[in-house]
């Protein structure tokens, strides 16, 4: 990485490219409350940050612009509406500087995938931006940006794993050792729409068709505290999986596949399709991962570990 110093023409920030790392996050318990009347949803939910990563490049420029590769590319419009853009310009405006930078995203995380593939890339942009202009803000700050751009933002920007409260923005970190549980992450063909999701959990619920709300985080983070991975699987819970389901039925087949190859638990990741499978070890994700792949109940099937951190400086 090259030294953060002022340039020939004296600007502050990084003279060279920035290049930031960002995860995917799963939720290990997404406990759904009420409507709220801002529109979304109080919730109370473990959000834990995994090996599966997006890369976003800024270089200096005379504009701000957005190139990318990789998952979605060609799909994602790079227009004012990506939330790149947003982040950068919402950055921009906080601090008082010119929007301008030429940014790159290599994308791995599915668009829509319910692994917030997207807040992720806002939370990339803040602490690349942040660089590369020289605005030096406090993870803190980045991470009051963040909750204006999206709920899951803030805790991208922090990683690791972290209770989830309000409507997911406010964010506390819960100690746990790095990469300590495995998981394989059956991606889908196509995405699902997060609001259409929450609409269906509310629909399920007024119809009283919605599964029993699952309880308070106490279980999960006592789980989290100790080594047993089928500890922690009996611990796993989403209340908007029943929407998923309804939505994509076809993901009842990719669980029970899951659970047949040996996975420990399996649920949908957020708002799906994704699902995630709890697996003992490193060994046996390989294997299920495998399994699923073979099983064609699933786009792709890959491995990956958590917690790691949130967007990061490479
Ligand atoms: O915060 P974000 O823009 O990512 O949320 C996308 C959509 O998901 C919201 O517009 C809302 O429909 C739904 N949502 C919700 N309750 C939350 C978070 C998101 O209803 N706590």
């Amino acid at each position: 990485t090259e030294a953060w110093r002022p340039d020939d023409d004296g600007r502050r920030g990084a003279a060279g490219p920035v290049r930031v790392r960002v995860p995917a996050k799963v939720n290990l318990h997404l406990g759904v409350g009420p409507l709220r009347r801002d529109g979304y949803h109080e919730l109370n939910t473990v959000y834990h940050a995994i090996s599966i990563h997006d890369e976003l490049t800024a270089r200096r420029g005379d504009t701000l612009a957005l190139t990318m590769e990789g998952e979605g590319a060609g799909e994602l419009a790079l227009d004012d509406s990506n939330l790149v853009i947003r982040a950068a310009h919402a950055l921009a405006g906080y601090a008082g500087v010119m929007p301008h930078a030429r940014l790159h995203l290599r994308k791995q995380i599915p668009l829509a995938g319910g692994l917030a593939g997207g807040s992720a890339d806002a939370a990339a942009a803040l602490v690349a931006c942040d660089a590369l202009w020289g605005t030096g803000l406090s993870r803190d700050e980045l991470a009051g940006i963040a909750a204006d751009l999206g709920s899951d933002v803030p805790f991208l920007i922090h990683g690791g794993t972290a209770l989830g409260t309000g409507r997911g923005e406010a964010v506390s970190p819960v100690l746990a050792r790095p990469s300590s549980w495995h998981w394989v992450v059956a991606i889908a063909d196509g995405g699902l729409s997060t609001p259409a999701a929450y609409r269906e959990l509310d629909r399920l619920r007024d119809a009283g068709t919605a599964g029993v709300p699952l309880g308070s985080t106490d279980a999960l983070l006592a789980a989290l505290r100790q080594r047993d991975p089928r500890v922690l699987a009996a611990t796993l819970g989403n209340d908007l999986q029943d929407a998923a389901l309804a939505m994509r039925p076809a993901l009842a087949d990719t669980l029970k596949a899951g659970e047949a190859a040996g996975a420990l638990a399996g649920i949908v990741s957020g708002s799906g399709p994704t699902c995630v499978f709890l697996a003992a070890d490193a060994s046996d994700a390989e294997r299920i991962a495998g399994e699923l792949d073979t099983a064609g109940v699933c786009r792709q099937a890959r491995t990956a570990h958590g917690p790691v951190a949130g967007a990061r400086i490479v």
